[in-house]
């Protein structure tokens, strides 16, 4: 049952959450106007203390899509924050006017300390360099609409992997699908934090470590591309040595297989260069799309309303 639940990580759904809320996403894609009033009467918040353009806007969009309403704010500065006010005492405040809140934050473990406060149910939106689980449900979506399996394949996760929250999540979650092969690629200061490293050895997936894309182009089915999260960095030197680490083009892409998808979860800055995007092996915007529709499902079955 995941009515009233929250969902802090990709670990709090089990794998058959994770199916049945694909599946009703895969459902509204096919009939928005079947559930274009479900959530009619109910309020959705987004408090998002960090920059965002698609998962913010995808939330809203989705609750939208649904009948539903919106309300929120888009930066700290613009809440109590600002004057000092905890984020337990702001969720008290939102339990009060919502039914559903999506939180960003840039201190990881932020949304769980909301979710312990309200007696709604709370979706991390993003937090800090640590997880970012409905960016995972919407990758999920489109490789299971884009390759039609979430098992059997090989993915490559390239750039920064030490804090992006995307990876960490998608790692968390593919981990538990079948056959499932890891190509972690990044630069040295780059790779993945030990606690993800040490799922994939409890649970003897294969994964291997490298620096070059080129390398392993030809052994890939889905190449996850990643920003370099300038926000994280202590050193803005550090960031620059190392935020064009990685920029796909066609030449690079010469080796891939045909039927490979390229993904990102967006913004993009240097890492795939625009001539890539009539390729159509691009899957971005498309990935893009399918976050507002794993977003309509997943709101539905936290707030458990149907059809
Ligand atoms: C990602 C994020 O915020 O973690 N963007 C997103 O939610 N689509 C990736 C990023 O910012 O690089």
């Amino acid at each position: 049952m995941l009515k009233g639940k929250s969902l802090i990580e990709p670990m709090d759904l089990s794998v058959e959450e994770i199916d049945e809320i694909l599946g009703l996403a895969e459902e509204i894609i096919k009939n928005p106007e079947e559930y274009s009033q479900v959530c009619r009467g109910k309020i959705l918040a987004t408090l998002f203390y960090e920059p965002s353009t698609r998962t913010r806007l995808s939330f809203e969009a989705a609750m939208l899509r649904l009948g539903g309403n919106v309300m929120g704010f888009s930066s700290g500065e613009s809440s109590s924050a600002a004057k000092g006010e905890s984020v337990a005492d702001t969720i008290r405040t939102i339990a009060c006017y919502a039914d559903i809140v999506a939180m960003r934050h840039p201190k990881e473990g932020a949304p769980l300390v909301a979710a312990m406060k309200a007696d709604i149910p709370v979706i991390n939106a993003g937090d800090g360099g640590h997880q970012h689980p409905t960016q995972t449900l919407t990758d999920l979506l489109t490789i299971k609409t884009l390759k039609g399996k979430l098992n059997n394949f090989t993915i490559g996760l390239c750039g920064d992997l030490k804090f992006g929250r995307t990876v960490h999540s998608l790692i968390k979650a593919l981990s538990r699908y079948e056959n499932i092969n890891f190509i972690l690629i990044s630069p040295e200061e780059l790779v993945v934090p030990e606690y993800i490293r040490e799922i994939m050895v409890k649970k003897n997936i294969n994964f291997k470590e490298v620096e070059r894309l080129e390398n392993v182009m030809e052994e890939l089915d889905v190449l996850y591309m990643t920003r370099v999260q300038k926000e994280r960095f202590f050193n803005e030197a550090d960031y620059i040595r190392l935020k064009d680490s990685y920029i796909l083009d066609k030449e690079k892409l010469k080796n891939a297989k045909e039927d490979m998808i390229i993904m990102h979860p967006l913004p993009r800055v240097n890492e795939i260069s625009v001539e890539v995007d009539d390729d159509p092996r691009a899957a971005y915007f498309k990935q893009t799309k399918c976050g507002m529709y794993a977003r309509m499902a997943l709101i539905m079955k936290l707030l458990g309303v149907e059809k």
